[in-house]
């Protein structure tokens, strides 16, 4: 593998022509030969767990946007800690105790590892993961293809998180500039953000929205101050979470914009999007239906899912997703 790994690096850097194929090129269908049965083992793994709990689907759709945001979509944020790295990416504020889905990607990966061993890479299991979660989550609505040839990556640094993931707290300006700093512009940053149409927040993470100064509705607010108000430490408000949308918390839809427009949603950085006459708009179409957030939102997806991405020079296929080789 290693020698196969340093010849494609020689032919990927003398064959200028080449080099986009060599560099992140995703295709779609690319275990089509080498492995192809890992898409529905991916899908049948995701499905088992979304039926079981719907919060672990919007867990999956979380931990890709982010592993592309910290070291490309290398599966960076899947590695635990070790004694040589005992911080990776999983202990960054952002993600410890808050993300979830790990241990789906682990049974397709070792579901996977049966039937083509060293074949299908970790990045790759969690980009089908997300795609397929979003599928199910949104009632097949949102049904794409999602390219494929990603490598994992050996990195993962705790401290990357809170450099390169926006803040809860983040205002307009803060998320146009982290998502560009990715590749990504203002409407897919729009567009993305409807993923908190699922799933929930820590009590933790809105705080900061507890006052009744903030832009939101009161009632809204007095809700979520009962909820999530922490008092002291041993208030049970500390552990507790809500859902991100009150009224189709399960689905997968365009409702967060409808929150967004009537100011009941949890972030700063969901009220953020009316903030300009430009996302507000993209927030009153998605939200009256115009928009088609849905095939927006598969775009989007795969567009986010290319950021970053490792090859041969840069990466592996690991055995192990929590692990490297
Ligand atoms: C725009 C900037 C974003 C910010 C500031 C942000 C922040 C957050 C925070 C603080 C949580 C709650 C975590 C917790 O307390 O458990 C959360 C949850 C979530 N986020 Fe985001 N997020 C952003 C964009 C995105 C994007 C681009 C996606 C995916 C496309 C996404 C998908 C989700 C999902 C699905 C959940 C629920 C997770 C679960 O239930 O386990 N978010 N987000
Ligand atoms: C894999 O097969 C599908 C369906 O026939 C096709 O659309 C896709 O282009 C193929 N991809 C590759 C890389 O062979
Ligand atoms: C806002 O909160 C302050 C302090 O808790 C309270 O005195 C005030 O009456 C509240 N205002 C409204 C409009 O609820
Ligand atoms: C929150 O959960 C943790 C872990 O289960 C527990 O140790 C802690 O006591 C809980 N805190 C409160 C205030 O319930
Ligand atoms: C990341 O990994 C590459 C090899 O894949 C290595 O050359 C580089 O120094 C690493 N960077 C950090 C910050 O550890």
């Amino acid at each position: 593998m290693a020698a196969a790994g340093s010849q494609l690096a020689v032919l990927c850097s003398l064959v200028l022509l080449l080099a986009a194929a060599c560099h992140g090129a995703l295709e779609v269908g690319y275990y089509n030969n080498t492995c192809p049965t890992a898409e529905q083992i991916v899908r049948a793994e995701v499905k088992k767990a979304v039926s079981a709990n719907a919060g672990t689907g919007a867990g999956l759709i979380r931990l890709l946007f982010h592993d592309c945001f910290v070291e490309g979509c290398d599966a960076s944020v899947l590695l635990d800690a070790t004694e040589d790295n005992p911080q990776p990416e999983k202990q960054g504020m952002p993600n410890r105790g808050s993300l979830r889905g790990f241990e789906v990607i682990d049974a397709a990966k070792d579901a996977i590892e049966a039937t083509c061993p060293g074949t299908v890479s970790c990045a790759d299991i969690l980009a089908f993961a997300a795609r397929d979660a979003s599928y199910f989550l949104s009632g097949y609505a949102i049904d794409f293809d999602m390219p494929a040839g990603r490598l994992d990556g050996r990195n993962s640094s705790a401290d990357e998180t809170l450099a390169y993931l926006p803040k809860p707290t983040a205002d307009l300006g803060d998320l146009v500039a982290k998502f560009a700093d990715k590749g990504l512009d203002v409407g897919d940053m729009v567009v993305l953000s409807g993923a908190h149409s699922v799933g929930r927040a820590h009590c933790t993470s809105v705080q900061d929205r507890l006052g009744n100064d903030t832009d939101m509705d009161p009632s809204f607010n007095r809700w979520l101050r009962n909820k999530c108000l922490i008092t002291g430490p041993s208030d049970p408000a500390n552990n507790a979470t809500v859902r991100q949308d009150t009224v189709t918390g399960k689905v997968l839809d365009s409702q967060y914009y409808t929150n967004v427009l009537r100011q009941r949603v949890l972030f700063k950085s969901d009220a953020a999007l009316l903030g300009s006459p430009e996302t507000a708009t993209m927030v009153g179409d998605y939200a009256n239906g115009d928009g088609q957030w849905e095939s927006m939102f598969e775009a989007a997806m795969v567009k986010m899912a290319a950021i970053g991405v490792k090859d041969a020079t840069n990466g592996e296929i690991r055995i192990n997703c929590r692990s490297v080789n």
